[in-house]
């Protein structure tokens, strides 16, 4: 029996909300101490743990089937490897950021700089398109503090919540681009194999769908139904209840996480009330 190897990160931004999603899809993992490979319980998988930088490599030489980490990486590391899905979680900007009491004018800022980065294709590209000669100094870790050391007039890195810009006196100056996780896949040739990617991708659909949508039931007076039916997106067609209230009816229906606060207020609008939005924990279509 043959087992999908999927790498995930060792230890980072994305190692645990990976093994989360993996759980999500009814995967268990044995080993909690992540030695570089563990077994999946009751699905076939055995899950490769590696630094994010070198799961692209592991994938592209054939080791690992697939593997979850950020486009970032991807990016930068250039291979020739497909995304088979995104995955909604680790969401970052790639950006450069300069200290923090000068003042930005543009991509030309940048003109004639040292920038410490750790993705210097990336920047490499940036650079050339803005037609912009600057200096790229690779490092591995801590660019944050490169500026402040005197290496450099800027960097380009990952910016998340921001506090690491912050604490080293740097400000984000330009979106260069934004990254998310991802599902990425090299090429399978094995029959059983491609089945066992078929059988997860189906869940991992179902888990991403249910976390971007929100189950909302309401209650209504009848001659509001129409109304009301007309604003909510729904799966099909919203489910309607009568109350034991005579006049009054239960709406139930599905709505996605990014228009809620939008739809919801016009519900309310509409006369909706006793609104209740309850998490979905697996959607399948
Ligand atoms: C990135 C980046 C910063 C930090 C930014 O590192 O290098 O250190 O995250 O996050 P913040 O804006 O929330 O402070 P990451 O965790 O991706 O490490 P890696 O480059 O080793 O994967
Ligand atoms: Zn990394």
């Amino acid at each position: 029996m043959q087992k999908l190897r999927i790498a995930i990160q060792k230890s980072g931004r994305l190692s645990e909300k990976s093994l989360q999603l993996l759980k999500d899809c009814g995967i268990n993992v044995s080993n909690g101490n992540r030695t570089l490979l563990a077994a999946g319980k009751n699905f076939p998988v055995e899950i490769l743990y590696l630094r994010d930088d070198d799961i692209p490599g592991y994938i592209a030489d054939g080791v690992a089937d697939v593997g979850i980490f950020g486009e970032n990486v991807l990016l930068e590391k250039g291979n020739d490897l497909e995304i088979i899905s995104k995955l909604g979680f680790a969401r970052c900007r790639m950006s450069v950021a300069i200290p923090r009491n000068e003042e930005y004018s543009g991509p030309e800022f940048l003109e004639g700089k040292r920038i410490a980065t750790s993705y210097p294709r990336i920047l490499k590209n940036y650079l050339e398109e803005n037609k912009v000669n600057a200096e790229i100094h690779e490092i591995l870790g801590s660019v944050e503090i490169a500026p402040s050391i005197g290496l450099s007039g800027a960097i380009f890195d990952i910016v998340s919540t921001g506090s690491t810009l912050l604490s080293n006196g740097l400000k984000e100056a330009e979106v260069v681009l934004k990254s998310e996780a991802v599902l990425v896949g090299g090429k399978i040739k094995d029959s059983e194999k491609k089945q066992i990617l078929e059988k997860l991708l189906f869940r991992m659909n179902a888990v991403l769908k249910g976390r971007t949508n929100k189950y909302v039931l309401l209650n209504a007076p009848n001659d509001s139904l129409d109304k009301i039916i007309s604003i909510l997106p729904g799966m099909k067609s919203p489910t309607v209840v009568p109350l034991a209230d005579k006049g009054w009816s239960a709406v139930h229906s599905v709505i996605a996480e990014d228009r809620f606060w939008e739809i919801i207020d016009q519900l309310k609008e509409a006369g909706a009330q006793g609104l209740l939005v309850v998490p979905i924990e697996k959607m399948v279509i």
